[in-house]
């Protein structure tokens, strides 16, 4: 199809979700850490960051400029950035040139949610400008939305964007934010959606962090897949309010939820300890698994959780979670994963072989803490 669009020569042909994102974005965005701060030149420092970080080689491409850039209006009612970020297709060539993509953020609305200009009735005018600015990548935001729209317009509301950025002729990859509204998992794809929120903002703590990743998730694992994934909100890894034990379990859990991996720290002090969980090259290949298939959690007994994600050559990835206040084991009987005999496992956060095993893999797991394991058929 692809080759059919260039043969055409048709420069609006629709572009294919699963071109955009055929695994879960991966990048940065400004929010969690800066909100408001955010500046051309954080923005620029960051983009050097992920390259000479590791980051950009282990796979984070996306640098994302959340909301707070927005300007106002021209005569013409051209968006223009605000004093912050004084030329956006300059920005945008400089991240470019660091062989890394540039996001933006809008909201449907007349004002996105920190108050600043939205999108409302400059849909198509909007994307235009963001195309010819270079941008890679929207996060669409529902708030002020609310106000001028009935609920059950949402839906047409997005594929409105969707179809505006695809009339561009620009891959943009289309991140909707409505904060699991309306069983967004059900249509998200249907609107265009790359990926969507599934719930409310995440927070830089434990209760947060743990809640929308082990709870909110389940019953949606069918939705996503190559192209559109379910999305519980950017990673909060480094940013002080969770321990190192507690981070790891972070970015394991989103791993084995096939979610999109947006880091949300200050990539340019970050701590050694931060980089190397950031960059756990073997669990961000659960994340990134080709299949792309949501894991799901497959027994719970107390404080554990074992979690199992089907891998495309066909291993699996284990994840034991603790989520009590006590070092406690669990063992994975290979009866509950569909396995028979010995199968080699491998520890992807210690990064060693445990051999070949029979029966089922036993784990100790400290506090809010994790093993995972991969497990060759
Ligand atoms: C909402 C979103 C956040 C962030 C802010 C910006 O709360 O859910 O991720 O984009 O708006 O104002």
């Amino acid at each position: 199809m692809k080759n059919i669009c260039l043969a055409a020569l048709a420069l609006a042909c629709p572009f294919f979700a699963a071109d955009l994102a055929p695994t879960p974005p991966m990048g940065w965005n400004s929010w969690n850490k800066f909100a408001e701060k955010v500046d051309d030149k954080t923005v620029r420092e960051i983009a050097d960051a992920m390259v000479s970080s590791g980051m950009k080689d282990a796979g984070y491409a996306y640098v994302n400029i959340d909301d707070t850039w927005e300007g106002e209006r021209d005569a013409q009612g051209n968006i223009q950035s605000n004093s912050k970020f004084p030329d956006m297709k300059a920005l945008a060539d400089y991240v470019h040139g660091k062989g890394l993509k540039i996001g933006i953020y809008s909201s449907p609305g007349p004002k996105t949610c920190a108050g600043f200009t939205g999108s409302y009735q400059h849909e198509e005018q909007d994307a235009k400008t963001w195309a010819a600015w270079g941008i890679d990548y929207l996060k669409y935001d529902w708030c002020t939305a609310k106000d001028v729209y009935q609920p059950s317009e949402m839906q047409a509301v997005y594929k409105k964007m969707s179809d505006a950025l695809k009339a561009t002729g620009r891959p943009i990859v289309f991140s909707l934010c409505q904060y699991g509204w309306q069983d967004v998992w059900k249509w998200g794809a249907s609107v265009g959606g790359n990926l969507w929120r599934t719930t409310g903002d995440i927070e830089d703590n434990w209760k947060s962090m743990s809640t929308i990743g082990f709870d909110k998730q389940t019953g949606h694992e069918q939705y996503a897949g190559p192209g559109h994934w379910n999305d519980p909100d950017m990673l909060e890894i480094g940013n002080g309010g969770m321990s190192r034990t507690e981070c790891m379990t972070h970015l394991s859990l989103w791993a084995m939820l096939a979610a999109p991996l947006i880091a949300g720290n200050d990539l340019r002090g970050m701590s050694d300890e931060t980089r190397d969980i950031l960059t756990n090259k073997e669990v961000l290949a659960v994340d990134q698994d080709p299949l792309g298939q949501q894991g799901r959690r497959v027994s719970k007994e107390g404080p554990m959780e074992i979690w199992v994600k089907p891998l495309e050559n066909g291993d699996l990835a284990v994840a034991f979670f603790n989520r009590g206040d006590l070092m406690t084991d669990s063992t994975a009987y290979w009866a509950v994963l569909g396995l028979e005999g010995k199968h080699k496992v491998r520890d992807m956060w210690r990064h060693v072989n445990a051999g070949a095993v029979k029966d089922g893999y036993r784990a100790d797991v400290p506090q809010h803490g994790v093993v995972m394991v991969r497990i060759a058929r």
